[in-house]
């Protein structure tokens, strides 16, 4: 971590404070409103429930400080990624997105904005900058990606998108604002599913959309307000809960990351391992340019399908699940969703239990399985 995270993260547990009055509760609360008292000429105040909402102001704030931009929540992170591309693209525009980036945002594009007249293109993360920008209204990018981890280099391309006058947008669920930093890096907007690291208990659902571009936030809120895309209130305050922990949870599960990859790259039930954190990965040096921490996802691919199945369900301390980023750890075969990948190919999420004690369960689940 930078000294800027350090200070965000010291920060981010004292932000709610700044505006308590004496005798004020100290957590948050939770505002259940449909209506608000509102006589007489509404502006500036807030009006309806669909518009405005206590508890999302809360979790904003703690976003946007973390982000350093606006931010605007939604209810899961595929209702933040829909948010920009419906509320900026039109009929005649070109959208560029990953051809092997989270599977849902592709379907979205291909089933629903393909119809209202948008061009859909598609390339792979690592080959991003091939071909160049040129036509494009809107760039989508999600590095390192989900689920092969590799990487787009962000600097590079925000500069050329922007140098053409156009937009990107970022995912950077895999990685979290302490983790790597878009709009530091030029990007215009980054998404993210908070249903990941930042609310990190698997019990919430939740997505956020920062940037630093007054137009484009207020295009998103309209967004919100018009297609009644809204969180709940109890879902908010949990997820502004958990993102209370998150640089300590992040921290263990990127530190425990960085331990497990090169011991479970010697294991010979291992064939090939993707972790941007190993000097061998073909994306390390962008990885080291670009994030300050490698992550917590490690991409393993195992003999056969069999051999990864009988890993992940006799290995105590992994919950068999899609998603990521829980305080426990998990994995998945990404094949029984239809990605491009391996049958063996396992997307393994380190989560927050005591490092020697995971890795003794992985290795006896891999040792049972060669
Ligand atoms: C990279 C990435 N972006 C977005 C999403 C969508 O998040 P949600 O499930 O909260 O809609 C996911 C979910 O797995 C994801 O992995």
């Amino acid at each position: 971590m930078t000294t800027d995270d350090t200070a965000r993260a010291a920060r981010l547990l004292h932000l709610h404070r700044e505006a308590l009055a004496k005798g004020d509760p100290v957590p948050p609360q939770i505002t259940l409103a449909a209506m608000y008292h509102l006589p007489g000429d509404p502006a500036g105040a807030r009006t309806y429930g669909r518009a405005d909402n206590p508890t999302w102001e809360v979790l904003e704030q703690a976003l946007a400080h973390l982000e350093g931009a606006d931010t605007v929540v939604f209810p899961s992170g595929m209702a933040a990624i829909a948010a920009p591309l419906f509320a900026l693209l039109g009929s005649g525009d070109r959208l560029l997105i990953p051809s092997d980036g989270y599977y849902t945002t592709r379907l979205l594009a291909d089933r629903y904005l393909k119809r209202l007249g948008v061009t859909v293109d598609t390339r792979p993360t690592a080959g991003m900058e091939e071909g160049g920008f040129d036509g494009y209204r809107l760039v989508f990018l999600e590095t390192p990606s989900n689920p092969g981890l590799d990487l787009c280099d962000l600097a590079a391309i925000t500069a050329a998108v922007r140098a053409a006058g156009r937009l990107t947008v970022v995912d950077n669920t895999t990685m979290t604002p302490f983790g790597q930093r878009p709009l530091d890096l030029g990007a215009d907007i980054v998404v993210a599913a908070d249903t990941k690291a930042p609310n990190g208990h698997s019990d919430v659902l939740m997505g956020h959309v920062a940037s630093r571009d007054d137009e484009i936030i207020a295009a998103v809120r309209e967004w919100r307000k018009l297609s009644g895309s809204i969180p709940g209130p109890f879902e908010c305050w949990l997820a502004h809960r958990g993102l209370e922990t998150l640089e300590l949870r992040f921290d263990r599960m990127c530190s425990s990351a960085a331990i497990l990859a090169p011991r479970l790259a010697a294991h010979p039930a291992i064939r090939t391992i993707r972790y941007p954190g190993l000097a061998t990965d073909p994306s390390h040096a962008l990885a080291q340019r670009q994030m300050t921490r490698a992550g917590f996802l490690i991409g393993l691919t195992l003999q056969s399908a069999e051999a990864a199945e009988a890993f992940i369900n006799n290995c105590p301390l992994l919950q068999p699940a899609t998603s990521f980023g829980g305080v426990h750890s998990s994995a998945e075969r990404r094949i029984r969703w239809g990605d491009a990948v391996d049958p063996g190919f396992v997307r393994l999420s380190v989560g927050c239990e005591p490092v020697e004690e995971l890795w003794n369960a992985l290795k006896a689940s891999l040792d049972a399985g060669s």
